[in-house]
C-alpha cells in the first residue's frame, strides 16, 4: 500500500478560528486519502526545518500532502513547506515553492499578474509612495502583504483618502495588525466571484464560478468580506454575506459572457504562477463589466464549508475524485524531482 504523509500546521490551544481550520482540512484529507486506499500519517510543520525534515523522513512517504498555511511563522512562511520538499526530492501536492511565493505575497502576485497583462486593481505600497501626491487620493482597501484568511480586515477595512500622505500614515498605523506589513489596494465596490481550478487529465478544469452575496444594506465603501464574515459565525457581517452558483443562469447581469470572462482570467493565473493541483481565484468586478484579480490562492482551504469544496459539489465531483486528481497533479509535476544535487 502507498504511504501519504499530510504535512500540516499544529495550532496550539489558544490558536484562531482560520489557524483551527487546518485541523479541518487535515482531518477530511486524511479520510478521503484512506478511501483511496493509502496508509496515512502525519508530520508537523515547524519552523525548526532539520527537525521537520527528519520527521518526513522517518515517516517515509511516497507522497505528501502539503496543508502548510505558514503557522508559527505566519503567512511569510508559507512557502518554506514546498520549499523542504523539493529539496528533499519528495514528491508532494500543490503548487511548488516559487509558485507559493509568488502567489501568497500578494506584492509579488501583482507584479506577476500586471506582467502577465491580467487585469488587477492599482495599488501603492509604502516604499513607492514619497511625497504627497494628489492622484493617491480615493477609496482603498488596506490589505496585509503576506496574509490572507482576511486577517486584519475589519469594519474600517476600507478608508477614503485625500492624499498620499494620509495613505502613508494609514499603512504605517495598520501594519502591525496585518503581519507586520500592507498596502493599499484600489477599492472596487463591484460583484465578487471566486473561481476554483483543479488538475485534471487535460489540464485545469474550471469549476462552477460562484458569487459572493452581500445581502441586506451594506453602505459604499463596505462591501468586503471580511474577517468577521469568514470566520465569526454569530456576526452580523457572517450573516450578511453568502455564496451563490445562481448567476451563470442570470443572462440580465453580465451571464454566460461573465463567467467565460471570469474562466479565461482564472486560467490565466494559473499558467503565469505555474500552479498545480488546485487553486481558487477570487475577483471584483466593478462597473466597466471587467474582471479584477484580487487575489490568487494555491492550495485553497478544502473544509465542507470553504469555496473550494463547494464549487466541487456544484460541479458533481466528489472529494476523493478530486483529492486523486490533486495526488496525480503532484505525481506528475513537470521539471520533478529536481536534480540539485548534479548540479
Ligand atoms: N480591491 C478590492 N476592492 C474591494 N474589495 C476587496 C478588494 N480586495 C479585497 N477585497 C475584499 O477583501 C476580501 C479579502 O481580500 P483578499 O485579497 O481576497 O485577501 P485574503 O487573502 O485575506 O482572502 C475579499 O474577499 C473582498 O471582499
Ligand atoms: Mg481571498
Amino acid at each position: 500500500m502507498k504511504r501519504a504523509v499530510l504535512l500540516q500546521n499544529r495550532p496550539g490551544p489558544g490558536a484562531s478560528a482560520d489557524d483551527r481550520d487546518t485541523l479541518v482540512q487535515a482531518a477530511v484529507v486524511r479520510k478521503a486519502l484512506r478511501t483511496l486506499g493509502l496508509d496515512t500519517a502525519s508530520v508537523p510543520f515547524t519552523l525548526n526545518l532539520p527537525e521537520t525534515a527528519s520527521a518526513l523522513r522517518g515517516a517515509a512517504p511516497d507522497v505528501v500532502f502539503n496543508l502548510v498555511e505558514g503557522g508559527e511563522g505566519g503567512g511569510r512562511c508559507i512557502h518554506y513547506a514546498p520549499a523542504l520538499l523539493e529539496d528533499m526530492g519528495l514528491t508532494f501536492t500543490g503548487a511548488g515553492s516559487s509558485a507559493m511565493a509568488l502567489s501568497s505575497n500578494k506584492l509579488f502576485a501583482k507584479a506577476v499578474l500586471r506582467a502577465a497583462g491580467i487585469p488587477t486593481p492599482d495599488w501603492h505600497a509604502l516604499p513607492g509612495l514619497g511625497a504627497p501626491r494628489a492622484e493617491a487620493a480615493g477609496r482603498y482597501i488596506v490589505k496585509s502583504v503576506w496574509e490572507h484568511a482576511s486577517i486584519g480586515l475589519g469594519d474600517d477595512a476600507a478608508p477614503q483618502v485625500d492624499c498620499a500622505g494620509e495613505l502613508c500614515a494609514l499603512l504605517r498605523a495598520r501594519a502591525p495588525r496585518m503581519g507586520g506589513e500592507c498596502f493599499a489596494e484600489r477599492y472596487v465596490e463591484g460583484r465578487e466571484f471566486n473561481v476554483a481550478l483543479l488538475d485534471g487529465p487535460d489540464g485545469p478544469q474550471v469549476l462552477p464560478v460562484a458569487e459572493m452575496v452581500f445581502d441586506g444594506h451594506w453602505a459604499e465603501g463596505t462591501r468586503v468580506l471580511g474577517y468577521a464574515a469568514k470566520w465569526e459565525e454569530g456576526s452580523q457581517a457572517y450573516r450578511a454575506t453568502r455564496r451563490s452558483f445562481d448567476f451563470d443562469q442570470d443572462g440580465a447581469q453580465g451571464g454566460v459572457p461573465l463567467a467565460e470572462a471570469l474562466a479565461r482570467a482564472a486560467l490565466a493565473c494559473w499558467h503565469a504562477f505555474g500552479l498545480c493541483g488546485y487553486a481558487r481565484v477570487d475577483f471584483r468586478v466593478g462597473a466597466d463589466g471587467v474582471p479584477m484579480v484580487i487575489d490568487v490562492n494555491a492550495n485553497p482551504c478544502l473544509s465542507p464549508d470553504g469555496g473550494f469544496r463547494a464549487a466541487l459539489r456544484r460541479a458533481g465531483l466528489g472529494f476523493e475524485e478530486a483529492v486523486m486528481r490533486i495526488l496525480q497533479a503532484g505525481l506528475s509535476r513537470p521539471g520533478f524531482p529536481l536534480s540539485r544535487k548534479a548540479v
